[in-house]
């Protein structure tokens, strides 16, 4: 079940979190496709210098070890997974470079490969990035499962790289093949956006990979007639803070409180960070930190965590992310301190609230939402 066997080897992989039991694979039909490819077309050679980005589990980073690429990509889980795997592997996993959307390329890519993310926006982004480390002879492939490449995908790779095309599909996935088009122009990518809040008027910068990027979350705009004013100073964590919209107007809220921002995505806290440092007048009691969940806050030292978890790890839809969260917020929180959170009002969390901290309260609920709180 988590043994990947592509021409370059055979090799362990495991998802992270590790769940029992699970039944789904830390690879998909994309990866081999693009690791069979590489092989029947004998691309590489020794000297091969390339660049991953989006590797989920680190299918292609592990497979391709001997070449030391460099990986790109915006998730914490994904980072934590390729060390993981590497070590099961027996492989040293200095020998692939991890980096974050923020660090810089250097040099010239011969083989660029990309599994092409859910949002477009951070496709975009991405393109714009890898063409000035391209040159005419780079070879750039990407992948996905047929049913995730659509045609403004496509366009994207024309419109910013050059000449494109579409493989066959097999076992149903699909890459695409782009050269770079020294003639085109494409400018420089747009992100981050800015949206601004009706409610009064501030305006929020949010880089490509965004939870709601063009404009607020439903649930997260109830959310914000709920935070309460603590009665002391305290601190308060944005758990899953996204563009830390919730953390800020908390911050404005209790002007006293030391406020955490938490997201496993390297640009959230990244827009946090800006939009705290712009928003708030005293942004020096906000700390930032990308992290899985809660790990790495010391425990019971927080005396409220608001949070509008989510439902989906890449393209798989579970709760099993928002249950992690909820465990670990009963243990960083103080004695009698709070969770708040806002969901869809048919994910019942209020039944796995119940479970953890033994009660669970509805605060307010509207056709669509529910807030719920559960106190240490
Ligand atoms: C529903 S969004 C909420 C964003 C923001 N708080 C808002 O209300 O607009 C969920 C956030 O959870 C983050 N996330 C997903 N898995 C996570 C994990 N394991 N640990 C921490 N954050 C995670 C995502 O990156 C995303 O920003």
């Amino acid at each position: 079940m988590n043994t990947l066997e592509v021409p370059q080897g055979k090799f362990t992989l495991n998802r992270y979190p590790a769940r029992n039991d699970d039944p789904l694979r830390a690879w998909d039909a994309a990866d081999e496709y693009i690791l069979l490819h590489l092989q029947e077309q004998k691309i590489l050679n020794k000297t091969s210098k390339i660049l991953i980005l989006n590797d989920a589990f680190g299918a292609l980073s592990i497979a391709l070890e001997k070449y030391q690429p460099c990986t790109v990509s915006d998730s914490f889980i994904s980072h934590q997974a390729i060390i993981e795997n590497s070590n099961i592997n027996k492989i040293a996993h200095q020998k692939i470079t991890l980096q974050t959307p923020f660090q810089p390329l250097s040099g010239t890519y011969d083989l660029v490969i990309i599994k092409i993310p859910k949002n477009l926006a951070m496709l975009e982004d991405e393109l714009y990035k890898i063409r000035d480390y391209c040159n005419d002879n780079t070879i750039i492939i990407a992948a996905a499962m047929s049913k995730y490449i659509h045609t403004s995908s496509v366009k994207l790779f024309e419109r910013i790289l050059g000449t494109t095309t579409t493989s066959l599909a097999r076992k149903k996935a699909r890459l695409v093949f782009s050269k770079i088009d020294a003639n085109l122009k494409p400018g420089t990518s747009p992100y981050p956006t800015q949206y601004t809040l009706d409610i009064n008027n501030e305006a929020y910068s949010n880089h490509a990979n965004l939870f709601s990027r063009e404009k607020l979350d439903l649930g997260s705009r109830f959310m914000l007639k709920h935070i309460p004013q603590l009665a002391n100073h305290g601190h308060i964590l944005d758990l899953a803070c996204g563009n830390g919209i919730l953390g800020i107007v908390a911050a404005q809220l209790n002007p006293l409180a030391d406020i955490s921002f938490v997201d496993e995505s390297y640009m959230a806290v990244e827009s946090a960070r800006m939009n705290a440092k712009k928003l708030l007048k005293d942004s020096s009691r906000c700390s930032f930190k990308v992290t899985d969940c809660l790990q790495g806050i010391e425990n019971e030292s927080i005396d409220l965590i608001i949070n509008n978890p989510p439902f989906h790890q890449n393209h798989v839809v579970g709760d099993f992310i928002a249950w992690q969260m909820f465990k670990d917020a009963r243990k960083k929180l103080k004695k009698g301190g709070k969770l708040i959170i806002v969901g869809n009002r048919h994910l019942g969390y209020h039944i796995k609230l119940k479970k953890i901290f033994g009660n669970c309260e509805m605060i307010a609920n509207n056709k669509k939402f529910v807030i719920l709180k559960s106190v240490n």
